[in-house]
């Protein structure tokens, strides 16, 4: 052995391990946190979206990165938690994002510390255990049988791609072909996006998604798919699979599973149902009915940072035939197992699409435990009343109307006092929306409906209240009121 000096561990590195440091701004933390939790949750002294433009953001933290290394967390936490968007805040009523209920942060915390991965069982058995009994438990609550598998996969957009590679690996077993001819997709125009993306990824192009139109209460219009259906076979195209949306991300509309399930099943055509928002209904005896005949679907994905307090990423892709999850990627990775054809269901990363796959089931189980499944069930119904009922207040309004009666906790509507005329109501609303929230006194987003510009809220914090709403709508009535003064729009 040549002589050579034995490596010393850096000093760095000693430090950035320091369990009496992590001790004490743990602790620290977790005070700063627990206090937040209870501030966030009245929201009465807090702006829901603290503003500040990209890019002077930006330069604070760029700012402090220049500065010379600074042990003192407890500011920095402090600053971030005060400065970012508040889920949980009664007054968020933005994008389909959860509010999270606090012990998300401490399962987050454990599984950082413990870094486990669950795509090869040895990296962290426990965590893949846990994964397999949320997966176990959901297919049962969703109606699946016994033969069902899935696993959790990093957010919709990746579930509902895996599930759609997975109908054509199993379309072409089927057929005994390596390719298809013309592979397509069958969807609703109110699809979300991801779902053109998957199309994309999977090289099928424009042509390779056939949108089904909607019909008035933008739920597809499943009474066309044989007619569609028809034509593309005419075109010499392959349906490898038809979506279903449970709910559509625009208008929260369901489409009718049963009726899409009948087609599917006469065509042999695979059947997914987009549930990352609203197939979190099955926990609901009072809702279920939403997504009857979900069951019937070859693979489903439920998203649990939508609508299930859980914070992200934490989506369930589940497919009704376990055996079909295997299909999906097989792959040569000798270093990681010993079989690559085995199917060994606690190594994941044989069947999903991330090789180091974070420990994504810890948050959904760790709630399901504590709390039961009711806790799901009770926050759906509060969701979804609450939508009710605020649709009732918009329909009861002079000044406010929507252009569907909603069928869950995403509402649009809009404000238009009969003074005003038709052209100038998108850039009232627009107005609107852009100065509430920039305010900071509430949090809501827009979309586009048959060209017209809609608000639109997701009733998503446990914590908002009819009276929220009402002091909502007030909030709007001043501020479009204002607009049309401005604008010398009000009858003198
Ligand atoms: C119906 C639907 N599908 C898929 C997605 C994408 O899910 P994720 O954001 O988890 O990727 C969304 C997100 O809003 C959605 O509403």
């Amino acid at each position: 052995m040549p002589e050579m000096q034995t490596p010393l561990r850096p000093n760095l590195v000693q430090q950035a391990f320091d369990p009496d440091f992590f001790r004490h701004v743990g602790h620290q933390l977790i005070d700063q946190l627990a206090d937040y939790f209870q501030a966030a949750q009245k929201g009465q002294t807090m702006a829901v979206m603290p503003w500040e433009k990209p890019d002077e953001r930006t330069n604070h933290f760029q700012t402090l990165l220049e500065a010379a290394p600074d042990e003192n967390a407890q500011d920095f936490f402090a600053y971030l938690i005060a400065q970012n968007i508040h889920t949980l805040h009664p007054h968020y009523l933005g994008h389909q994002v959860a509010s999270p209920a606090p012990l998300n942060a401490l399962a987050d915390l454990l599984a950082s510390a413990m870094n486990s991965g669950t795509g090869v069982y040895e990296m962290g058995s426990p965590m893949v255990a846990i994964e397999r009994v949320l997966i176990k438990n959901l297919n049962r609550v969703l109606g699946y049988g016994p033969q069902a598998d899935g696993f959790m996969t990093n957010g919709g957009t990746l579930g509902n791609l895996t599930a759609l590679l997975t109908a054509r690996q199993a379309r072409q077993a089927r057929e005994g072909l390596s390719s298809l001819p013309k592979p397509a997709l069958m969807v609703s125009e109110a699809a979300h996006y991801c779902v053109d993306r998957a199309s994309k990824v999977m090289g099928w192009g424009e042509a390779g998604l056939i949108k089904i139109p909607v019909d008035a209460q933008y739920q597809m219009r499943a009474d066309l798919l044989p007619a569609y259906y028809e034509q593309a076979l005419k075109e010499g195209k392959t349906i490898v699979a038809v979506v279903a949306n449970a709910c559509s991300t625009a208008t929260g509309a369901y489409d009718n599973i049963e009726v899409i399930a009948d087609f599917c099943e006469m065509h042999q055509i695979w059947l997914h149902v987009d549930g990352a928002h609203g197939a979190a209904v099955i926990f609901s005896d009072k809702y279920k009915k939403k997504v009857e005949g979900i069951h019937r679907a070859d693979s489903v994905v439920i998203d649990f940072h939508k609508m299930l307090l859980t914070s992200a990423l934490t989506t369930a892709l589940l497919y009704k035939n376990g055996d079909d999850s295997y299909l999906t990627f097989s792959q040569q990775a000798s270093y990681l197992w010993a079989d690559d054809e085995e199917r060994e269901w606690y190594n994941l990363g044989k069947r999903t699409f991330e090789c180091t796959k974070s420990t994504l089931g810890l948050k959904a189980y760790l709630l399901w435990r504590t709390y039961g499944p009711d806790l799901f069930a009770q926050h759906i119904d509060y969701l979804y009343d609450l939508g009710h009922y605020f649709a009732e207040m918009i329909a009861q309004s002079d000044d406010f109307a929507l252009p569907v009666a909603p069928q869950s906790n995403i509402i649009c509507f809009r404000y238009c006092p009969t003074e005003v005329p038709k052209e100038e109501l998108n850039a009232l609303n627009s107005f609107m929306r852009e100065t509430l929230i920039t305010s900071g006194a509430f949090y809501i987003v827009q979309t586009q409906l048959a060209g017209q510009l809609y608000l639109r809220l997701t009733l998503i914090s446990p914590f908002t209240t009819v009276a929220t709403l009402e002091d909502l709508l007030q909030n709007l009535r001043a501020l479009g009121q204002q607009y049309l003064l401005e604008n010398r729009l009000l009858p003198h």
